[in-house]
């Protein structure tokens, strides 16, 4: 492992102003290992992110204590302007963001968005530096085809084709089919993987981004597989969905991995 890890939690398109005031609260109030002295949220570890939807992150942003750093769950793929409906990352940035998620699996497979469309994204959010928490994973249908790493890699390579470094860039693995589902990969499942994609990055990429880069797993983590999860020795943190609305099971997982 990196030695150094990395939690997100993403609301995914869940709360409401009280639902997430409470969340904040719950949060703010939370006792997290990484609690030592007055460092700055850089030296912290576990490195904390949540995601909030797009119409809260203003509210998250100047209510949540600055251990806890706040990530967008999309951004647009350059400047802002004519793009109905979009986000670019100029106003991320404007409202404090310092993250954005991409190429989660819910983007490429409800929405319909392609590994060439997350590259652009992930270049330009990169290169206006904001950091990447760069998803991959594979379906059911393609782990009993025996695809998993084909899948993960090709996803791989889309961002590796285009980011201007890796510096500011989390990988998260999550196979589809432990997403919402209750079905958490095992330990070694997820390990196997991890090796996997960090054995890419030393052959594709170098070997200090294979060795630098944080990558975490995500798919039904919550406050009682963590910790089993989190003894392997590839698996720098997680991408935490349905568990992260809860501020005191988020907290636990946060605190599993320290
Ligand atoms: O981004 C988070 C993942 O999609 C995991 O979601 O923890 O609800 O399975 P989940």
């Amino acid at each position: 492992g990196s030695g150094k890890f990395f939690v997100g939690g993403n609301w995914k398109c869940n709360g409401t102003k009280d639902s997430i005031t409470k969340l904040v609260s719950d949060l703010n109030s939370a006792k997290l290992e990484s609690d030592v002295g007055i460092l700055q949220p850089l030296f912290f570890n576990p490195y904390v992110v949540v995601a909030p939807p797009f119409v809260y992150l203003d509210q998250v942003t100047s209510s949540l204590t600055d251990r806890i750093e706040v990530s967008a769950q999309n951004s647009w793929i350059g400047k802002g302007g004519a793009f109905t409906g979009e986000i670019s990352v100029e106003q991320l940035k404007d409202i404090g963001c310092k993250w954005v998620i991409l190429g989660h699996s819910e983007r490429r497979h409800v929405i319909g968005e392609d590994d060439q469309f997350i590259g652009k994204k992930a270049a330009f959010a990169l290169n206006e530096g904001l950091g990447v928490i760069a998803c991959i994973g594979e379906l059911l249908e393609e782990r009993e085809a025996g695809k998993t790493f084909d899948v993960c890699f090709q996803q791989l390579k889309a961002f590796a084709d285009v980011v201007p470094s890796w510096d500011n860039i989390v990988i998260a693995y999550e196979p589809v089919w432990a997403i919402g589902t209750g079905k958490v990969a095992t330990p070694q499942q997820a390990q196997e993987v991890h090796v996997a994609v960090r054995d890419w990055l030393k052959k594709n990429v170098s070997e200090e981004v294979a060795s630098k880069t944080r990558i975490i797993y995500g798919g039904s983590v919550n406050g009682s597989n963590c910790g089993e999860l989190a003894k392997e020795e590839d698996i720098d943190g997680f991408l935490v969905g349905g568990a992260s609305l809860k501020g005191p099971e988020f907290a636990t997982i946060v605190n599993s991995v320290t």
